[in-house]
């Protein structure tokens, strides 16, 4: 989840934790307060507005989080990546060196699965996730720099 939702939440829980407390100090002091209001001063307002306000807040406050959450959240490597404009005859390069034992020398498939079209399949943030993350063994996480990972994104993008 993201530190923007957690904040979000987080202000939202402490803001119910004080309602609850004013709610409590209300109820130790009732005298007091019952004299306050007869005086006329008391600004707080009608205890019975309170809790469902804070249950707004709190249910407002989970959504927006939950929404901030759904948002894919590109780390630095790829926005990188991403600003890069890549190369495909050197991707195609790094591809023999690295992936055509695998995928075939034409990207045919043998090992590992044919990568024709496969920009159609996966977004590009997904391609770079599938090259550097090391999720599917037998396939190894690779570490190309940022302009080798562009390259070969670009080489992707034409089979
Ligand atoms: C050791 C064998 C191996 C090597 C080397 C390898 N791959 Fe793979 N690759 C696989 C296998 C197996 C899969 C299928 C993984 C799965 O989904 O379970 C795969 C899946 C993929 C996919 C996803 C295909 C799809 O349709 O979802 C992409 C993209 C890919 N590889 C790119 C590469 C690139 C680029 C390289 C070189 C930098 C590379 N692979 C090197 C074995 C390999």
């Amino acid at each position: 989840m993201s530190n923007e939702g957690l904040n979000s939440v987080n202000n939202i829980l402490t803001d119910v934790v004080k309602d609850q407390v004013k709610e409590s100090a209300q109820a130790g002091n009732h005298h007091h307060m019952i004299s306050d209001e007869v005086k006329g001063t008391s600004q707080d307002p009608s205890p019975n507005l309170v809790r469902p306000i804070s249950i707004a807040a709190l249910i407002f406050g989970a959504i927006v989080a939950i929404l901030l959450a759904m948002q894919p959240q590109i780390d630095p490597y790829t926005q990188t990546v991403l600003s890069l404009t890549g190369d495909a005859a050197n991707g195609r390069s790094i591809f023999v060196m690295n992936c055509a034992d695998c995928h075939g020398q034409w990207a045919g498939g043998k090992v590992g699965p044919s990568l024709h079209s496969v920009s159609g399949r996966l977004s590009r943030v997904e391609m770079i996730h599938q090259v550097v993350s090391g999720e599917t063994p037998p396939m190894p996480m690779f570490q190309p720099k940022p302009q080798e990972m562009a390259d070969l994104l670009k080489y992707l993008e034409k089979l």
